[in-house]
């Protein structure tokens, strides 16, 4: 059976979008608000002069981080009313624009950091999109990924999701995985993976370095 989960997550977070900040639960912005802090923290005392945000959702991290740093931002996201919202906020050296994470509109090598919060697991093809990362980050630039992953039993939750989920589910999520698995698969896609946290039974942080 093929869906079309890039279709599925479009229309699931445009019906989201107007509501999707102040909707604190696991279904809305409940674990993107525990993964945007994660990365924020990891950010505030770093230098960089540009960032792209993949799945950028309302501009949620980029708006706490334009607040510490003069750099330019990008968010890109697939879905019209996510961009909306995250436009109609007027941060300041931000733009949002519709895209996917698999085909990034962007020359090679022109980020220093490539963030993507509770966003991956929603991409069909997910080592086209860690190498789209890789292709617009500048050389010692820095990829982090912030996701929500099976907590236990986790070949069989991959499995669980795999085969009866995803089949299921409107949501467009199509990619479970866990920390080890993103640890190895940016591994495989050519980061160093400098560093990695659990924040909590199911949400991690993974930080690759090109
Ligand atoms: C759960 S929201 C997270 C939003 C924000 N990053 C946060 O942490 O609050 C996931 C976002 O990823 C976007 N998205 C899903 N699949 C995508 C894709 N293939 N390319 C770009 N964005 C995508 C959705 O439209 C949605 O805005």
């Amino acid at each position: 059976m093929s869906k079309d989960f890039v279709e599925l997550s479009k229309k699931w977070f445009d019906g989201q979008a107007a509501v999707y900040d102040e909707t604190d639960t696991i279904l809305y912005s409940k674990y993107g608000k525990i993964s945007c802090k994660n990365i924020f923290e990891r950010l505030k005392k770093m230098d960089f002069k540009n960032l792209l945000d993949i799945g950028s959702g309302t501009g949620y991290l980029i708006n706490m981080l334009s607040q510490t740093h003069e750099a330019e931002f990008i968010g890109l996201d697939l879905s019209p009313e996510m961009v909306r919202v995250s436009n109609s906020k007027n941060i300041k050296n931000a733009k949002f624009i519709e895209g996917r994470s698999d085909e990034l509109p962007f020359e090679d090598e022109k980020f220093d950091v490539v963030t993507c919060s509770q966003s991956f697991h929603h991409y069909p093809d997910t080592d086209k999109a860690m190498q789209e990362a890789y292709r617009v980050l500048k050389k010692g630039g820095i990829y982090i990924i912030s996701d929500t992953g099976v907590g236990f039993f986790k070949a069989v939750g991959v499995k669980f999701d795999d085969f009866i989920y995803r089949h299921f589910s409107n949501t467009g999520d199509c990619n479970v995985s866990y920390l080890e698995k993103t640890v190895r698969d940016m591994e495989r896609n050519g980061f160093n993976v400098v560093d990695n946290e659990k924040l909590n039974t199911f949400v991690y942080t993974v930080i690759g370095k090109k």
